[in-house]
This record gives structure tokens, C-alpha cells and sequence, in this order.
């Protein structure tokens, strides 16, 4: 990658690790979406799945394989002979292959496979072996690192370097470490396990404690030189170390952590948005650098010390993670030129045709709106990208109030043909669902519903995100409107399509499963 000895790797996991974290995943076409997005940031690895665990990881990890460009692409195996082989056929056609094997070496961890001291090194001996054979690029964790016994961590680094792993990455799987502890780790390692110079070590932390960006940095410090991270910290649990966190720890305090990466940071904000959007896990807003609060100020003091000095409030600057400094205010006067240049501007590339669509919709909501945000400008753009469904909304009405049920009336075109149904429920959304499960019932159940303000006021776009499963298929389906119940539904139906093209199967066909077996 380079030879400067500051530099840090960034290793991206959004794809495996991220997709892991329950309700997370993501399809086919995000997938290779993302994976493009994080290539054209300057991530160095892109780890792009789990290819033994399902065909459609397989088929994922091998398409990215094949689309890089830059970035080495890796794949996960677990310490088997079969795995390692099935992640070598996704990975082999990358033009900078890796091959990532792991095995947890904790005692919890050995009591799964029920494996000696001795029995997991000679697997550990024979595996990277094996993998090394196959790739000259291996990357091999001691999963749970940190409540491994020191003498038998070095002991097992010791064996994956004499077998030809070339990073020895170390996680810290349950988030228990501290800043303090995971440094000393890191040094005591590098100084004591024979071969260690001629690898990278890797730091891969959770963040179960709070501390995944603090430990990660600490490591780095210590002599770590890769990272391994996900977009807005996506991941098992509390999620992973958060990419755009210790990117810009690095890039802002470098004067105290003297240390450079390959990302360009101007594509921060945009990747955010759309792991958020295609993985159904918002942002909290007063997330560090990606958060819509990370660069908003409200109080008096604070307007008033920005107005004099944006320095006063601020120890980075919006443009410096992709956000607009300033913003030309849309509203129902603007033109297409306006219009794509604001998209422009929030780093959206569209074709013409896709303009036309997101123009139409564009002035539907400026005729609604005082002023569109760039954020209502994104929602549109979120609902622009979908397809042909199987599923439309072509009205809704609900009325409601305090002296009884809600009843909505709606209307549906489902392949193509027209249908109308009226429901009661308790509140708008419990009616508006039930009238959807009426025209296309299903056993799909509702695991998340959130809404969203992505807007200041009244008028504000709602952003809400439905998260569907059936028969262990996970679907998540998201919109935007000013009216919350209007999203609602049009996440709701999301959703439906999204299941109907993971079941391969038309509205019609799903049609056929009785009302009485809605729960
Ligand atoms: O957290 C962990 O230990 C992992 C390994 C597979 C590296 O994700
Ligand atoms: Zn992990």
C-alpha cells in the first residue's frame, strides 16, 4: 500500500460485520452500491461478506470481486478448509484479493468447538496454511483477543505469521477493553511475538462500552496500522468502531496523532446517508461528525460566535465531511438548474431522466413547503431510485380523531390492477396497515417502525423506516412525505415489494395466503 510508516490502513466492514447487526441487511444492488461508494472514498480493504454463509453472500462478495477497482477486496472464513476454499472462489477475481480467517481463542470461545490449547493451534497451523496456498494476502483474528490468556494469544500470533498471515488483526469482539488496555496490548505484542515486525496489526473493536473509537486510536498509537471500521459504526450490538470517527480524530488532531489515511473525507456525509437509507438504521442526530446536529447550532451564544468566527464553535469544517458550507434555499420558484446543482452539491450524480423524476416530485413538495431542505432534497432522491413494484399507493384517506377508531380508505394498484379497501385500527398508521394487509395479505411481521423528522416544523418531511420479516427474510422499507401517514403506508408497501423480490414470487402469488393468516 505505501511505506510510510504513519500511514493507516482502513479496513471497511459495513458489508460483513455491518450487514451482520439484526435487521441490517442489505440487498444485492445496495451492496455493490455501497462497496462502490466506499472504493471511490480511498478505502484501502473492503471486507465484502460472509461467502460460505449463503449463496446470496457469495454472489455479493464475487460481484464486488469483480467490479474493483482500487481497494483490496477480502472475504470472511471461518477456520475450515471448506470455508476457506468458498471464500477464495468469491475473492480470487479482485484484482487485490484477501482472504480473512478467524477462530476465537478465548477460553468461552475454545469451549464452542470444544478444542484443546493444542488442538486450535494445530487448526490455526493448518487453516492459514492452507489459505496462504490459495492467497498471497491473509488476514487472520483471534476472536475475543482481548480474554484471550496472553501466554496462548502470543503463542497462536506466533503460529499464523510462521504460517503466512500477513495481518494479524485483533479484535476485541465484546467491546470490554479500555483505551489504556488496548494500547499495551497492541505494544506488548508487536515487542514480544517473534515475526511480528514483518506483519500489520489490525484493531477491530465493538463498542459495547462506548469505547470503540478511543480503542481502536489507542491501538494505532501503539503501533497498530489498520483499522478496521464500518460506516456510522454499523455493526453486532453497540455496533463497530465508526469509519468517519476515527478518520477525522486522525485528520483534525494531528498534531497529536501524527498518523494519514487514503480517505478522501469531502464523501463522508453522502456514504452516511445512504448506509443509513439502505440499511434501515437512521443516524442518531447528535452523532459524532455524521449526525444532523454534528454542525447545527442553536443557542444565541452559539449563532452569535459563529456569525463573528466559525472557529469559536467549531473544530471542523462542514465542507471538510461533504456538507454544504452555505445553502442556496429551494423552494417552489426554483428551476432544474437549481435543482441539479444542488444535487450537485450533495454529491448525488443523477442521469437526466432520473432529474426529470426527482424534478416532478421536486415541485409537488415545494408547492407543499415553505423550503425544501437538503435533506428533503435527498428523500426524494431515496424515492426516485426504486423500480417497477408489484405494490403502488394511489390514495389514502384517514380520518380520525378522539371519539373512536381511526378508518382509512385506501387505494392500491397491485400488478397493475386497481383496488380499494376500508379499514379501522387504533390510531392512522394501525388503520392504514391494515387496510395494506387486506388488499395484500401476508405474514409478514412488523419487527420496527420508526419515524423520523428530517425537517425543521410543521411542514417538516417525515422520514419513517418499516422493517418487515417473514420466514427469516428480513425487508426494510423506507419514504418521505410531509404527511407522517402518507410515509407510513409507502414504507409500509416498501417493505412488501422488497419481500416480494426476495420471495421471487409476484403480488398476485402472495395473494393466494388467507386474511386469517395475517397476524
Ligand atoms: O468481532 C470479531 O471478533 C469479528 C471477527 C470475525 C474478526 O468480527
Ligand atoms: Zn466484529
Amino acid at each position: 500500500m505505501t511505506d510510510d510508516k504513519n500511514r493507516v490502513v482502513i479496513f471497511d466492514t459495513t458489508l460483513r460485520d455491518g450487514e451482520q447487526s439484526p435487521g441490517a441487511t442489505m440487498t444485492h444492488a445496495e451492496k455493490l452500491e455501497i462497496a462502490e461508494l466506499l472504493d471511490d472514498m480511498g478505502v484501502d480493504i473492503i471486507e465484502a461478506g460472509f461467502p460460505i454463509a449463503s449463496e446470496g453472500d457469495f454472489r455479493a462478495v464475487s460481484e464486488i470481486a469483480q467490479r474493483s477497482r482500487n481497494a483490496v477486496i477480502c472475504g470472511l472464513a471461518r477456520a475450515q478448509l471448506p470455508d476457506i476454499d468458498r471464500c477464495w472462489e468469491a475473492v480470487r477475481n479482485a484484482a487485490k484479493p484477501r482472504i480473512h480467517t478467524f477462530i476465537g481463542t478465548s477460553p468461552l470461545h475454545r469451549a464452542i468447538p470444544n478444542l484443546s490449547q493444542d488442538e486450535m493451534a494445530e487448526r490455526i497451523e493448518q487453516t492459514v496454511s492452507h489459505a496462504r496456498n490459495l492467497c498471497d494476502n491473509v488476514q487472520w483474528s483471534p476472536m475475543d483477543a482481548t480474554r484471550t490468556e496472553w501466554d496462548y494469544l502470543c503463542r497462536v500470533i506466533e503460529i499464523a505469521i510462521k504460517a503466512g498471515a500477513t495481518t494479524i488483526n485483533i479484535p476485541d469482539t465484546v467491546g470490554y477493553t479500555a483505551p489504556r488496555e488496548s494500547a499495551d496490548l497492541i505494544r506488548r505484542l508487536i515487542e514480544t511475538v517473534p515475526g511480528a515486525d514483518e506483519v500489520v496489526f489490525a484493531t477491530h473493536c465493538h463498542n459495547d462500552l462506548g469505547m470503540a473509537t478511543a480503542n481502536s486510536l489507542a491501538a494505532v498509537e501503539a503501533g497498530a496500522r489498520q483499522i478496521e471500521c464500518t460506516i456510522n459504526g454499523l455493526g453486532e450490538r453497540a455496533g463497530n468502531t465508526a469509519l468517519e470517527e476515527v478518520v477525522m480524530a486522525m485528520k483534525v488532531r494531528n498534531d497529536i496523532m501524527p498518523f494519514t489515511t487514503g480517505i478522501d473525507t469531502k464523501k463522508i456525509m453522502h456514504i452516511s446517508r445512504r448506509v443509513a437509507t439502505v440499511s434501515g438504521f437512521p443516524v442518531q442526530f447528535n452523532k459524532a461528525i455524521v449526525g444532523k446536529n454534528a454542525f447545527a447550532h442553536e443557542s444565541g451564544i452559539h449563532q452569535d460566535g459563529m456569525l463573528k468566527n466559525a472557529e469559536t464553535f467549531e473544530i471542523m469544517r462542514p465542507e471538510d465531511v461533504g456538507l454544504a458550507g452555505t445553502s442556496l434555499p429551494l423552494g417552489k420558484h426554483s428551476g432544474r438548474a437549481a435543482l441539479r446543482a444542488k444535487l450537485k452539491e450533495l454529491g448525488v450524480d443523477v442521469g437526466d431522466n432520473q432529474l426529470k423524476d426527482i424534478f416532478v416530485r421536486f415541485k409537488d413538495l415545494a408547492d407543499r413547503k415553505k423550503e425544501v431542505f437538503d435533506d428533503d432534497i435527498l428523500a426524494l432522491v431515496t424515492a426516485t431510485t426504486e423500480g417497477d413494484d408489484a405494490l403502488q399507493l394511489v390514495n389514502l384517506k384517514v380520518v380520525c380523531g378522539t371519539g373512536g377508531p381511526a378508518e382509512a380508505t385506501l387505494e392500491m394498484e397491485i400488478n397493475g390492477e386497481d383496488m380499494s379497501a376500508v379499514s379501522e385500527g387504533d390510531g392512522p398508521v394501525d388503520a392504514t396497515f391494515k387496510a395494506i394487509r387486506m388488499l395484500h395479505p401476508n405474514k409478514a411481521r412488523l419487527q420496527l417502525y420508526q419515524v423520523n423528522a428530517v425537517t425543521e416544523g410543521t411542514d417538516a418531511q417525515a422520514t419513517v423506516s418499516v422493517r418487515l420479516e417473514e420466514d427469516g427474510m428480513i425487508a426494510t422499507g423506507q419514504s418521505a412525505d410531509t404527511d407522517t401517514v402518507v410515509a407510513s403506508a409507502k414504507a409500509y408497501i416498501h417493505a412488501l415489494n422488497r419481500l416480494i423480490v426476495r420471495r421471487g414470487k409476484t403480488g398476485k402469488d402472495v395473494k393466494e395466503i388467507s386474511y386469517r393468516d395475517v397476524t
